[in-house]
């Protein structure tokens, strides 16, 4: 007989979307268990390869699971309930997640469902804010993705608007590459521009002063393609790291939160949650601390460890979901692309 899940049940969290093959457990509201394997193997190709994380997966993804357990003190057996990611992410890497889970909730008779991971990142703060309340407007920035939505409840939010080309992770990441700072870069570039000068160098903010709320990245990695082209041919110098991650960062960080704020003003939103990989620059928590000061508002960013790719936060919105009556069929397939299912 199938299990029933109710509130103080244990529900078994999988992430398998790209690179970092991650699995929670929650009891009840309580985290009690979040491991995590970053995939290094990538770092030396300079960017994410899919076979090679799809491999990694299924190596780490076992043993992951054991580790939750062991971490959670419970058996198989005690788990109540299974959430997955079911995509936007790398196809080969999704599928080793979701069969997992599958196979989990067909040996164990327990419900499953499958979460978007976009909306894993939407929702994230709630993991540490019980006090976050609707609506809220939200900008997600990951390697994959950058968008501004208002999220009007669990189950609505409206996207305003999406990049149009690179995400803003992957601009830090190509970028990152172009100044040999290996990869993920992000947090490279975050680290250098920590004793830099963010005015050293004028890069451009792209769509700025548009009236939508679409972003655009691929014109700056140009942009500093071209200006390392001329100014540096022979490679650069270590010295001035600094100040050109610091001003790279600024260019990318200004458009982000200028963007949001404007969303804010425009919708009459006094509440902003930023989330995803990037939400993890310290550059970016800061500015947006300070424009919570000055413009009144209220700013919610997750823990580092809840900001880049993680399970609890896939389990917490499988958990909202199983308890409102919401599983999947085991015939859902992974999906690389991004569909707004809520809206
Ligand atoms: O959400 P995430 O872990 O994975 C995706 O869903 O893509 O985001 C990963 C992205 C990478 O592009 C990485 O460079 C970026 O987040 N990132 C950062 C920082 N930490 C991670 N970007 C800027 N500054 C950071 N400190
Ligand atoms: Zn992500």
């Amino acid at each position: 007989m199938k299990k029933r899940f109710h509130h103080d049940s244990y529900l078994l969290g999988i992430e398998t979307s790209c690179d970092e093959t991650a699995v929670a457990i929650l009891h009840g509201d309580t985290i009690v268990a979040n491991v995590i394997s970053s995939q290094l193997i990538h770092s030396k190709f300079g960017g994410v390869v899919p076979e090679l994380a799809s491999r990694a997966h299924l190596q780490n993804i076992t043993y992951l699971v054991q580790q939750a357990l062991k971490q959670a003190e419970i058996s198989i057996t005690d788990i109540d309930g299974i959430a997955v990611t079911s995509g936007p992410g790398l196809i080969g890497a999704l599928v080793v997640g979701t069969n997992f889970a599958k196979g989990i909730a067909v040996r164990f008779q327990i419900p499953i469902v499958d979460i978007n991971h976009i909306e894993g990142h939407l929702y994230s703060p709630f993991l540490e804010h019980q006090d976050l309340d609707f609506p809220y407007i939200a900008l997600i920035v990951s390697g994959g993705h950058t968008l501004l939505a208002i999220v009007q409840s669990f189950d609505e939010y409206t996207i305003l608007g999406c990049t149009r080309d690179d995400a803003a992770g992957e601009a830090f990441d190509k970028i990152a590459n172009l100044l040999g700072l290996g990869y993920p870069g992000g947090p490279m570039i975050d680290k250098y521009a920590q004793n830099g000068n963010p005015d050293a160098f004028d890069f451009p903010r792209s769509m700025l002063k548009s009236s939508n709320f679409d972003f655009s990245f691929s014109g700056l990695k140009t942009a500093v393609r071209t200006f390392l082209h001329n100014t540096f041919p022979q490679g650069v110098p270590e010295v001035v790291l600094p100040d050109l991650c610091a001003s790279i960062q600024e260019a990318i960080v200004e458009v982000l939160v200028a963007k949001t704020l404007k969303a804010a003003r425009t919708y009459r939103i006094s509440r902003i949650v930023v989330a995803g990989g990037v939400s993890a620059n310290s550059r970016l928590r800061e500015r947006f601390h300070a424009a919570a000061q000055k413009h009144r508002l209220q700013i919610f960013i997750p823990s580092i460890q809840y900001c880049t790719d993680n399970a609890a936060m896939i389990a917490f919105l499988g958990r909202y979901k199983l308890l409102n009556g919401i599983s999947s069929a085991l015939t859902f397939n992974a999906t690389p692309t991004f569909k707004a299912s809520a809206a």
